[in-house]
């Protein structure tokens, strides 16, 4: 069954990546692709998402500007990772595709209120956007089945610490207010994050790069993406997020209430999964409207691996 997507992203290397992968599975129709501020500026990300469109050749899906700051910080960029422009520092020229009239948050809660049916969320980015589309219409959190999000470390796994200081995330350590708009909402959240996304056996290698050929599309940047994110660990953080949709039966998936730290001078973007065996009892933050969050805490990244080459290694073969 096709599922209809609204994909949130701040194009950085992995994002370019999510989207490609995306973009090149039938299964996926992205409805609206919505930008925010995160990796790098705005101006950036919406730049970088629309040239790797255009790249792929892709005239169809709409996207939109949103958020260019968090809601109540500063933005913090992650150029060290992304390169000084988000994409490898690759330098492309302005792309000719031009964005949609329509702010990210108003365009999420339109096509979730459309009446067309099912939405599916996937956020690979800071969650400015999504939390100020809940902070304008409560009631998408109750029409929404089913968000993805790449994001968190929940110290499930040995894999789950953080990425920016020892316990929090990029995209929550970005936005935390943001975040815990989201997770206060109760809408049904699957968090993919670095406790699958940082597992080895998930991440590419160098030999891996042997496999993605410049046949044509968006594969030139395919291949120097994936060159430039080996220099951070090889780690697919987003492209995860999309593979969840595709094989849910990668992962193993536990459920826990989780709440973000906002107030800790170190702790601050943590998110804190109570993952103690009472947790149905404890009143920590659990809640029947809250609920809970379902979290990635093992990945068969072999697998994940091989439908990531498979879909990206070359345009033709994913034709
Ligand atoms: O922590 C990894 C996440 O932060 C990824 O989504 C990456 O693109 C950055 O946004
Ligand atoms: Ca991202």
């Amino acid at each position: 069954m096709l599922r209809r997507i609204i994909l949130d992203v701040d194009t950085g290397i992995d994002d370019a990546l999510a989207i490609l992968l995306a973009v090149r599975s039938p299964e996926i129709k992205i409805d609206a692709l919505t930008t925010v501020v995160g990796n790098v500026s705005l101006e950036k990300v919406l730049r970088n998402t629309l040239n790797v469109l255009q790249l792929e050749g892709v005239k169809d899906v709409p996207v939109y500007g949103g958020l260019s700051t968090p809601l109540v910080v500063k933005p913090r960029d992650a150029s060290v990772v992304h390169g000084g422009d988000g994409l490898a520092d690759t330098n492309l020229p302005a792309p000719s595709l031009r964005a949609e009239a329509g702010f990210a948050p108003d365009i999420i809660c339109e096509r979730i209120l459309d009446g067309r049916g099912d939405v599916t969320l996937v956020t690979t980015g800071p969650l400015t956007n999504l939390a100020a589309a809940i902070l304008k219409e409560p009631v998408i959190a109750k029409k929404v089945k089913l968000h993805v999000m790449m994001g968190g470390a929940f110290f499930l796994t040995k894999y789950g610490q953080g990425n920016v200081t020892p316990v929090s995330e990029f995209n929550i350590w970005h936005d935390p207010e943001a975040a815990k708009v989201v997770f206060d909402s109760g809408l049904p959240t699957v968090a993919v994050g670095l406790d699958v996304t940082t597992d080895p056996a998930a991440s590419l290698k160098r030999s891996d790069l042997a496999g993605i050929s410049n046949d044509g599309g968006a594969q030139p940047l395919v291949r120097r993406l994936c060159e430039y994110c080996l220099k951070s660990g090889g780690y697919l953080h987003d492209p995860m997020a999309v593979a969840y949709l595709l094989k849910p039966d990668l992962f193993t998936i536990e459920e826990f209430p989780v709440d973000v730290e906002l107030h800790g001078s170190i702790t601050r973007g943590q998110t804190v999964a109570d993952s103690r065996s009472r947790w149905r009892k404890s009143h920590f933050q659990w809640s029947p409207e809250r609920g809970a969050v379902k979290i990635c805490t093992k990945v068969d990244g072999g697998r994940f691996l091989k439908l990531f080459m498979d879909r990206l290694g070359s345009v033709s073969r994913a034709a």
